[in-house]
């Protein structure tokens, strides 16, 4: 394939989301490590929009940045180094984390990366699903559930916001793993979550507050005496960002459980993270608390693919896919924050 010397790449400006027509086609090193990748699709994440609204576009080191992470699409070229990949290879992944933050992102006809970073498309899956699965909402519900130590067969786990991008592919995963998974979402998205496997799904505005419903649902009894239908929860996923769920989490969740959340919020972290540490003898909440922080990786895209191969992902869940030139409105609908899957831009067939 003769590569052209220009691309389109969408770029931050002060005036909001701007189609470069003239960006330069990275290069790689021909002895090196890397791969060139035309890009077909990408997958948004909410961090995407958050970089956009919150970080200035005019920093030193973002000076009006490419956004987005996650990335499928095919292997155009590779350094003499690459040994497992051959042109025409279709791979996806996510870029990590200082690459995006510096504004290098995925929103881009092409881009280059060490080729260790990237997994081979399943074949079960499309383009832009792989986008999604080996990008940072499967990688996550990847390492969310590995953060439940011990998590057993016929153990009963809770996700909360199960029909987003991370929670839509965490409740497969946790499937996989045997347990017994309560998705909670709206009313609207029961029949996709049920579908992904949830064996009960839980609508948070018809059982509000969710808390109290929990309370009655899945009650900790003090004398041990459970009723087996009403067994308490073994861990939580919040992956909706509850603080009243954890600190009402004793009355639900069993004293060994975990609470796993990975929204931080406002703070980026700092405010839950040190709330849900106080000790309880100072009225901390008598539970523990995890917040994860996803280090997108190679390893982590290819243990995602992994459990694709094995069928324990069926399936990504897309929302919505736009094309490539309005890429501007897919970030409108993915800002509603009530996406059922994920949002995708097809950048290329
Ligand atoms: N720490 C990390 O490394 C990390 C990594 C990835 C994501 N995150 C964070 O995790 C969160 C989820 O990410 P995502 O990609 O899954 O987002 P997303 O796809 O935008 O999630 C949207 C989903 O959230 C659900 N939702 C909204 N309000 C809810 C509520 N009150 N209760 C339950 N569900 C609710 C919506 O369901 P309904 O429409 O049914 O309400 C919708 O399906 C975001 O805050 C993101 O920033 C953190």
């Amino acid at each position: 394939m003769t590569l052209p010397t220009t691309m389109k790449a969408w770029v931050v400006t002060r005036s909001g989301l701007h189609l470069r027509t003239d960006a330069p086609v990275p290069t790689i090193a021909p002895a090196g490590h890397d791969i060139l990748i035309k890009v077909t699709h990408v997958a948004l994440n909410p961090v995407d929009l958050h970089l956009i609204n919150n970080i200035p576009s005019w920093l030193p080191l973002r000076r009006n940045p490419t956004p987005a992470a996650d990335f499928a699409g095919e292997v155009v070229a590779a350094g003499s180094a690459v040994k497992d990949l051959a042109i025409g290879a279709r791979v996806c992944g996510a870029l990590p984390l200082g690459r995006f933050l510096n504004g290098r992102g995925s929103l881009a006809e092409f881009i280059a990366v060490p080729a260790d970073l990237v997994a081979v498309q399943p074949e079960r899956l499309s383009p832009g699903q792989a986008a999604g699965v080996m990008g940072i909402a499967g990688q996550t519900s990847f390492i969310m559930a590995a953060a439940a130590e011990g998590l057993g067969s016929g153990q009963r786990v809770l996700v909360n916001g199960a029909s987003g991008g991370v929670g839509s592919i965490l409740v497969q995963v946790l499937k996989g793993k045997g347990a017994e998974v309560v998705g909670v979402c709206s009313g609207a998205n029961e029949a996709m979550v049920k579908g992904l496997g949830a064996d009960e799904v839980v609508d948070y505005r018809t059982h509000a507050p969710l808390e109290g419903y929990l309370a009655e649902r899945f009650p900790l009894v003090a004398n041990g005496k459970e009723e087996e239908g009403k067994r308490p929860l073994d861990f939580i996923f919040d992956c909706a960002g509850s603080q009243v769920l954890f600190s009402q989490s004793p009355k639900y969740m069993r004293p060994e459980g975990k609470f796993i959340s990975i929204v931080g919020g406002a703070s980026q972290g700092v405010v839950p993270w040190l709330r849900n540490r106080v000790p309880t003898f100072l009225g901390g909440t008598p539970r523990t608390f995890q917040l994860l922080l996803l280090l997108p990786s190679g390893k982590t895209a290819r243990e995602a693919a992994e459990l694709v191969n094995k069928g324990v992902i069926k399936e990504a869940p897309i929302d919505s896919e736009f094309a490539f030139e309005e890429a501007d409105k897919a970030f409108e609908r993915l800002g509603t924050k009530h996406a059922k899957g994920k949002v995708i831009v097809k950048v290329a067939a």
